[in-house]
């Protein structure tokens, strides 16, 4: 059995390694074969090469190089590449992760792929399925909607991705309830994670307790920002900014920059008070309070910072997840979530974008308890489910176009 992964921008990496690595693959029936392959959305040490490192991932067998561009670009420059890869590779089944734009070019790609005279295609399989913010302004959920109809094994995270999938008209027996391979990663890697010097090149390691005392102790903060509506538009960006305020008066603020964000603070001419930390210049810098910009982290610098912060703004989807298994207090600053599991669990409130909701937020989390429970299924053994059923599935075979 040859299984295709497709790994395309940096939340997909920590997704797919738990796959990839499976003990359940030297396990099945019949022998498996790994391709994976890498789009190139995401590139560069920082944003990718640094990840397959970290989380011990074999460097792809294929890699697109496709690059930035806009959506429309981007999506029919990857489907173009993929169409000749799949044609070469002829796998058994793809899988594709997370809501990015190479999961759903990528997944319309095989759905639309032909093998010949045989006429078949691969299966196609979505692992994080189901999730949905019902904002269909954000890119994410139109790349969720999308891959999920095309899919023919929907792997879903938490119960609500089970009820929005059958309201849509997805047949059950189309739907496996496997848990969170993100959180599978977050389980195998946060011990490793503890020797991490992240916090002494930032000057802040007399902010925190030692890495063994609870997170809440600690006294930073830690923030990430990234969606287009948060960042792109300067009436936004100042907004958040302004619900910051508070906090940074107590706290130093860890601000790791996400490249989209890097340019919208260049182009806006945003003053944030602190100059991005590069090498000997972030090892010398004592921190203080307010916002202390640093390029983005690799996965496990950020895992740690993550564990001992005192708090985590975000507007990111797999930051809302990875804070509600450590028990970190989040504060997710958007209108709406796709994990609804997060609020339920009680470690993430959904602030908002206002500057009062913002602040307010915070405030009640600060003061909060932290009594929250992990969701059902993130017990590290998402990725051997996964795998489980593939070779189950593949005993029904490539599906006939
Ligand atoms: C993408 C995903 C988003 C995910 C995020 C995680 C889509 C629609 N969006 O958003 O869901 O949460 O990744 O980071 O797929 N850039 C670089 N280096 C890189 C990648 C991007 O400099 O390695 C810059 C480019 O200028 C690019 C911009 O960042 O135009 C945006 O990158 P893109 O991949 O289009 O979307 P993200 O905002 O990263």
């Amino acid at each position: 059995m040859k299984i295709l992964s497709v790994v395309g921008a940096r939340p997909n990496f920590m997704k797919v390694a738990p796959i990839r690595l499976s003990r359940a693959n030297e396990e099945a029936s019949e022998p498996i074969q790994h391709v994976l392959v890498h789009t190139g959305q995401h590139y560069g040490d920082l944003m990718s090469d640094s990840f397959f490192n970290d989380l011990k991932l074999p460097k792809p067998d294929v890699h697109m190089g496709v690059g930035s561009g806009s959506h429309a670009a981007q999506s029919a420059e990857i489907m173009k590449r993929f169409e000749e890869v799949l044609l070469s590779e002829r796998p058994d089944i793809v899988v594709v992760v997370g809501d990015v734009n190479s999961t759903v070019a990528c997944a319309l790609t095989t759905a639309k792929i032909s093998f010949g005279p045989s006429g078949t295609r691969p299966l196609i399989a979505h692992v994080e399925s189901g999730l949905r913010s019902f904002d269909r302004t954000m890119p994410e959920e139109i790349n969720r909607v999308v891959t999920d109809h095309v899919a023919d094994l929907l792997f879903v995270t938490e119960e609500s991705g089970i009820k929005n999938l059958l309201k849509e008209g997805i047949s059950q027996e189309k739907v496996h309830f496997v848990g969170n391979t993100m959180i599978d990663s977050l389980l195998a890697f946060q011990a490793k994670a503890d020797s991490s010097s992240k916090l002494d090149e930032l000057g802040l390691r007399e902010n925190s307790e030692p890495a063994t005392t609870n997170s809440a102790v600690a006294r930073y903060a830690l923030l990430t920002l990234h969606r287009p509506a948060n960042v792109d538009n300067p009436d936004a960006f100042h907004a958040i900014l302004g619900g910051l305020e508070e906090l940074a008066e107590e706290y130093p603020i860890v601000f790791p920059v996400h490249p989209r964000t890097r340019k919208r603070i260049e182009e806006f001419g945003l003053n944030l008070n602190s100059q991005p930390t590069h090498g000997r210049t972030e090892r010398s810098r004592r921190a203080r309070n307010g916002l202390l910009l640093t390029e983005p982290l690799g996965y496990l610098d950020f895992l740690y910072l993550m564990k001992h912060a005192a708090i985590v703004l975000t507007d990111s989807g797999g930051i809302q997840e990875e804070t509600t298994c450590l028990g970190v207090p989040c504060v997710t600053v958007r209108d709406n979530t796709e994990r609804p599991v997060t609020v339920e669990k009680g470690t993430n409130i959904i602030a908002g974008t206002a500057k009062e909701g913002i602040r307010d937020a915070i405030r009640s989390q600060l003061k909060g308890s932290n009594d929250a429970s992990i969701p059902e299924h993130w017990d590290g053994n998402a990725a051997e489910r996964i795998v489980d059923v593939l070779s189950r599935v593949r005993q029904q075979n490539t599906v006939r176009v």
